[in-house]
């Protein structure tokens, strides 16, 4: 069955939806994205993605193809037209269509959103359980990568990479020893006393929605977290270890570049922390 998706301004069937060859998202890549969750008919954590998209939007001079009133109208539509109840948008936006030139156009013209949906169920539930593994390779994105651009080519080799190797993700691994974050995913660590240690926000990591969650969820919950790099060597001898995404959720790792994280199975406190964030997810936003 073909989903119904908006490209825009109009609401076409997925498989008949068109973008112009001159879109400038096509050509240069030169637009952002967001992939937000629905569980039972509801969007999971819309406000903190739309703000996401401001800020994206926003650091790469991008105008919004429409007010955030008028989107939030549009995203409640093509939910009710698809009937989706649980699944997952994909919300696009570039910098327009315009003849190919690199610099931005100068006349004014409107930027373009496509947003699609899927029905695509979240990971099998023996991943939850059995855990799964991690490479790695050196950092080689831009210097943004907090910006969520759909220049994702460093990303989609990492994570082939780790297809190739039997691994669920990639984590980029910096100048200085310390992982940055996964292909699509941020990276967490769990050390002696129930230390839960991610990566702090700045300009070499994307700020996950998931991630802002957690954190969130885990302190009210009296949980320790403490938000400062740490090491591939830290990591591989952590306690535990895991990952978090809008579709991985909060996903265990228990194996490293072949190192086997911990008892080398999903630990209590990556447990507890996806049974919170599983709570969370399924009450949706408040309608
Ligand atoms: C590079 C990267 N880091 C982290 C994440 C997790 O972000 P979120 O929790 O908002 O899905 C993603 C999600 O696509 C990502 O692409």
């Amino acid at each position: 069955m073909s989903e119904i998706a908006y490209v825009n301004g109009r609401y076409v069937l997925t498989s008949d939806a068109m973008v112009n060859i001159e879109d400038r998202g096509y050509q240069f890549s030169d637009g952002v994205y967001e992939v937000i969750a629905v569980a039972n008919h509801s969007l999971v954590d819309l406000d903190p993605h739309l703000e996401r998209l401001d800020r994206s939007l926003s650091n790469l001079n991008i105008e919004w193809p429409c007010s955030e009133r008028v989107l939030r109208i549009i995203l409640a539509q093509l939910l009710k037209r698809n009937r989706l109840k649980d699944g997952i948008v994909y919300l696009q936006v570039t910098r327009g269509v315009a003849p190919r030139n690199h610099a931005f156009p100068t006349a004014i013209i409107p930027s373009s959103l496509v947003i699609s949906v899927s029905r695509a169920g979240r990971p099998s539930r023996d991943k939850f359980i059995e855990g799964v593994k991690v490479v790695t390779t050196p950092e080689n994105r831009w210097g943004r990568p907090d910006i969520k651009s759909v220049s994702l080519l460093p990303n989609v080799l990492a994570k082939q990479f780790a297809v190739h190797n039997g691994a669920f993700e990639t984590w980029f691994v910096d100048d200085h020893g310390a992982v940055t974050e996964g292909s699509s995913t941020n990276a967490w660590i769990v050390l002696s006393g129930q230390e839960i240690v991610t990566r702090p926000l700045g300009n070499d990591i994307l700020a996950g929605i998931t991630r802002m969650k957690l954190i969130e969820l885990a302190r009210a919950g009296n949980m320790r977290i403490t938000e400062r790099p740490f090491s591939l060597d830290e990591a591989m001898n952590a306690e535990e270890a895991f990952i978090t995404s809008t579709t991985a959720f909060v996903m265990p790792v228990v194996e490293i570049d072949e190192n086997v994280v911990g008892t080398g199975k999903p630990g209590p406190v990556t447990q507890n922390l996806l049974a919170l964030y599983e709570d969370h997810f399924s009450q949706g936003d408040e309608k």
